[in-house]
């Protein structure tokens, strides 16, 4: 598949060319039970970056996001990795974390262990991989707890430290701290900004105009299933062109 990216306007700015998508889509669209969700959508998101997706509920934030992980196909339009199709090696590169985290019927260190499995990591290298999951998350003392007796906010570390465990290229997010309070709030952005910083690069969904100001190097702003506006993070939050992020900074609900 061709690279998508030189012809998407996205998340580009004067000063800096565009270099080539990490995961870019192009003219997507979704139409589910006769309505249209995603209404041709082009993005194209920069390796290396820390990318948030805004939007008001129902705008197409998790479709979205499906979509970008390969769980959703839209029915038209093209998705491609690193200018070549999202296939399984490439969603492999991927990890994904849910606002609900979905974590198995085992222990901490059980639903680490299953996740390395699938992926073919055994023996002493997956014993390592636990080990550095449970310390990086702050669960070392809880691994042999049931994971689902975790607090919310230990769930989402153990979802984030289980994704970040099979070494993806990508994480994405969908509003992993969404019913968080601050303290583990900022636990959670700790990991992914010190993933970013090794290398990850970070897609992430929320409702948190703080977080957004505190992570996104870019930002997506979703309205009814289309791009309103895109851009470096600074331009976007503080200086928006579209009516729709004026109305969502100003608080107002727009049509
Ligand atoms: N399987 C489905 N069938 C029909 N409609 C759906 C389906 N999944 C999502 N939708 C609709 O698509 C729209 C976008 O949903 P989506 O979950 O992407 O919104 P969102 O931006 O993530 O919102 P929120 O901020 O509330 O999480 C919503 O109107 C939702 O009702
Ligand atoms: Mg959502």
């Amino acid at each position: 598949m061709r690279d998508l990216s030189p012809d998407l306007p996205l998340v580009a700015d004067a000063t800096r060319p565009l270099g080539p998508a990490q995961l870019a889509v192009q003219d997507i669209s979704l139409t589910l039970r006769g309505t249209r969700l995603l209404d041709t959508l082009s993005l194209a998101i920069q390796p290396g970056r820390k990318t948030v997706i805004l939007g008001a509920n129902g705008a197409g934030k998790s479709l979205l996001l499906r979509v970008l992980h390969g769980l959703i196909t839209p029915d038209s339009g093209a998705v491609s990795w690193e200018g070549g199709p999202l296939d399984a090696t490439a969603r492999a590169a991927q990890a994904m974390v849910l606002q609900r985290p979905v974590l198995l019927r085992r222990s901490v260190l059980g639903n680490l262990r299953f996740a390395l499995s699938v992926r073919g990591v055994r023996g002493k290298a997956r014993v390592a991989r636990e080990a550095e999951a449970l310390a990086r998350a702050g669960l070392s003392d809880l691994a042999h707890r049931p994971a689902r007796v975790l607090s919310g906010g230990e769930q989402q570390r153990l979802a984030v430290a289980r994704a970040l465990s099979t070494q993806p290229r990508m994480l994405l997010l969908d509003e992993p701290t969404a019913s968080l309070d601050p303290a583990a709030t900022r636990h959670i952005e700790t990991l992914v900004t010190e993933a970013h910083k090794a290398g990850v690069s970070v897609v992430m969904v929320t409702h948190d105009r703080g977080q957004a100001q505190r992570l996104a190097d870019d930002v997506v702003f979703l309205h009814k299933g289309r791009v309103a506006e895109t851009g470096r993070a600074a331009q976007v939050l503080h200086a928006p062109r579209s009516p729709e992020v004026a109305a969502w900074l100003d608080g107002r609900l727009i049509d």
